[in-house]
């Protein structure tokens, strides 16, 4: 390939100016050979340019260059020479990080990539674990089949929200990292002295990160045993404020078994968060709030929704939020509401 020939003393400043002008070819290593350097062009400078840097013909040699290992930028770029071309469009590096886990979506297409992906994952996030999904989430307690990938198959981690410690089994219970936003905006709405149920609380990733700052009782429901451990866990490893009771069981039943009117009642159940809303509704003081979240394409919907479940109560609506999108057109969407 095409090279210039250059003394030692001149190399860097010549070097520079082609680089200018592009010329200089980055995917080839500059050579040294006693006291010449050789610099790997992509094209043949023209008569002007050798006569501005004060070189000629004689200077340009056909030579060869060893070629650079770049080292890969991302995980795109790692997978491009592993995989081929016309697979690449397929893979979309849509992860979540749950502490030390990552959590890919692989299609079929990609299936007999899936242990390269895993690798690359688990190299470009430095985390200990890759699974994949290996389906939609789904049953009461809103887990999906995990596969392992790459790393250790250790589904146990903590995961960083803001200040709270949530330690939970990827496998075992419902965590979103995507809902981290979504939480805060509901902390920062809560009050001292609030009384809060959180009817749907998972390993409470809402309760802990409301009691951490914030001096209330809150009342966290849920009904998988697993997610209730980690609560509790949960609730020993960070610094709380307020108090928060851990409760296991069907909200409907926990609710009828206990005496409580809140100050607010958080149902992070958009699936089917409407048949929960009579008894909710039963169960907030007047002019309490009630953070309701449904899956819908719009937001007259869940406002209807709580409207007419609340007759005759008086329903004022505080904000309307699209957490995040579920499906092309339909939102996880968020409805603050007073209802006095
Ligand atoms: C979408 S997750 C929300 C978890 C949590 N709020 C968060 O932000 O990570 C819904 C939770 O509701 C729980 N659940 C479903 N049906 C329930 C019911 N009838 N009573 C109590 N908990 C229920 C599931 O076990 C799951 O942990």
């Amino acid at each position: 390939m095409i090279g210039l020939k250059i003394p030692k003393k001149q190399a860097n400043s010549i070097r520079l100016i082609l680089q200018e002008k592009s010329i200089l070819d980055h995917e080839w290593k500059i050579k040294r050979v006693d006291d010449y350097v050789y610099l790997p062009l992509n094209k043949k400078p023209d008569a002007m340019l050798l006569n501005e840097l004060n070189l000629s013909n004689s200077n340009l040699v056909e030579t060869g260059f060893e070629k650079l290992q770049k080292r890969p930028q991302s995980i795109e770029d790692y997978l491009k020479d592993r995989i081929p071309p016309e697979k690449m469009d397929e893979f979309k590096k849509s992860f979540d990080i749950i502490g030390d886990v990552v959590i890919l979506e692989i299609p079929d297409e990609l299936e007999e990539e899936k242990y390269i992906i895993g690798e690359a994952a688990l190299k470009f996030t430095k985390r200990k674990t890759v699974y994949r999904k290996k389906s939609e989430i789904r049953g009461v307690v809103r887990t999906r089949e995990l596969e392992h990938l790459a790393g250790e198959d250790q589904p146990v981690t903590i995961h960083k929200e803001y200040d709270s410690q949530i330690m939970l089994n990827v496998k075992e219970v419902y965590f979103s990292p995507r809902l981290a936003t979504e939480r805060r905006i509901i902390t920062n709405q809560i009050k001292d002295g609030e009384i809060v149920i959180d009817m749907f609380t998972g390993v409470g990733p809402i309760a802990i990160n409301i009691s951490r700052t914030r001096k209330v009782k809150i009342y966290a429901i849920d009904i998988n045993p697993h997610a209730i451990n980690y609560l509790k866990k949960n609730i020993n490893n960070n610094k709380l404020k307020g108090e928060v009771y851990p409760i296991r069981g069907d909200v409907k039943d926990v609710l009828d078994s206990i005496n409580i009117q809140a100050d607010r009642i958080i149902m992070n159940l958009p699936e089917t968060a409407h048949e929960f809303l009579p008894i909710a509704i039963k169960h907030l003081k007047s002019g309490g709030i009630i953070n309701y979240y449904q899956f819908s394409s719009d937001y007259s919907e869940p406002i209807k929704m709580i409207r007419s479940t609340a007759k005759p109560r008086k329903v004022e609506i505080l904000d309307q939020r699209k957490v995040k999108s579920r499906s092309p057109g339909v939102w996880h969407m968020a409805i603050d509401a007073r209802i006095s």
